[in-house]
């Protein structure tokens, strides 16, 4: 079979794309990893429809695309937890599979995702691909939207251009959840989620072009007093997350979706959390932290 990529809108036809041609159940030879590579390059968001997969054939086709994260960015990162610490566990399900209730401490920390963020940017090297496996979805509702970041990038008027280039944003889960009010860690979670630096512009490797790299997780700008960081990065998000540089995915059960965390944001969008949502992410890792990414 071969391997063919479209526009999934006629209008943007430079972000999001639907790929055929591919089983990730029976895995992938390098030169079809190195098309998904140069595709993902050009869209930022592919999807691929009717992946029925198991964890393992998830990872596998994962490594395919750089070194694996683990999932040190989940609150739950004990023996108990559902799912191993290769897999993030994108669900509101706990380790005996059932809905979380409400006053669950994890539920809570996963309302984050619904809040505009690129996976891993609280960590020294972030993610470059995140891949989104859909293994039971309610009937309506919980949606995945991305901004086009790089888009986004280009529409900026030239002087809030030059005033982004040279910024240094702190990134920590600290920040994207105080937003929610979400503010009792325990001592040693303060300690491992610790800011790191991280450029507010990134030259994206794979197409050269430049591009925002926001998250919620950035809440302050080296060197600036916090107010106006907070009211810029306000700004910027605001600008970036327009309907014309939004795609939203509706999700179907079997859907495989991998995008891009240096070049987009994603959030969840609302639905009857009393309705199993099971999705699971596999992360890919960048090669080095930003500011020793040339821009
Ligand atoms: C993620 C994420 C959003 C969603 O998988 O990293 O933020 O729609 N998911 O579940
Ligand atoms: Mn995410």
């Amino acid at each position: 079979m071969t391997i063919y990529i479209k526009p999934i809108s006629l209008e943007r036809p430079d972000f999001a794309g639907l790929l055929s041609g591919i089983s990730v159940a029976n895995g992938i030879s390098k030169d079809d990893a190195a098309v998904i590579e140069n595709g993902m390059n050009h869209y930022a968001v592919l999807v691929l429809r009717d992946q029925q997969i198991t964890d393992d054939q998830q990872y596998a086709f994962s490594e395919h695309f750089g070194p694996m994260e683990q999932a040190t960015g989940d609150l739950d990162k004990s023996g108990t937890r559902r799912l191993s610490m290769k897999i993030n566990d994108i669900s509101n399900l706990d380790e005996d599979g059932n809905v979380m209730a409400i006053d669950d401490r994890r539920r809570q920390f996963s309302l984050g995702n619904r809040l505009w963020h690129s996976d891993s940017s609280f960590k020294k090297t972030p993610s470059k691909f995140s891949i989104l496996s859909a293994r039971d979805i309610p009937a309506s509702g919980g949606n995945t939207q991305f901004s086009d970041l790089r888009a986004a990038w280009d529409a900026l008027a030239p002087e809030i251009q030059m005033e982004c280039m040279d910024k240094i944003c702190d990134h920590s889960q600290l920040y994207s959840r105080g937003l929610l009010g979400f503010t009792e860690w325990t001592e040693a979670e303060v300690a491992f989620n610790q800011p790191v630096p991280q450029r507010l512009v990134r030259r994206h490797a794979g197409s050269g072009r430049l591009s925002l790299y926001l998250s919620a997780h950035a809440g302050a700008i080296h060197d600036q007093p916090m107010p106006e960081a907070r009211i810029f990065l306000r700004e910027l998000n605001e600008h970036a997350t327009q309907p014309q540089f939004v795609y939203s995915h509706e999700w179907q059960a079997s859907d495989l979706v991998i995008w891009d965390n240096r070049a987009t944001m994603h959030r969840a969008t609302r639905y009857d959390s009393e309705k199993v949502r099971d999705l699971h992410r596999t992360t890919v890792s960048d090669n080095a932290p930003t500011l020793q990414q040339h821009v």
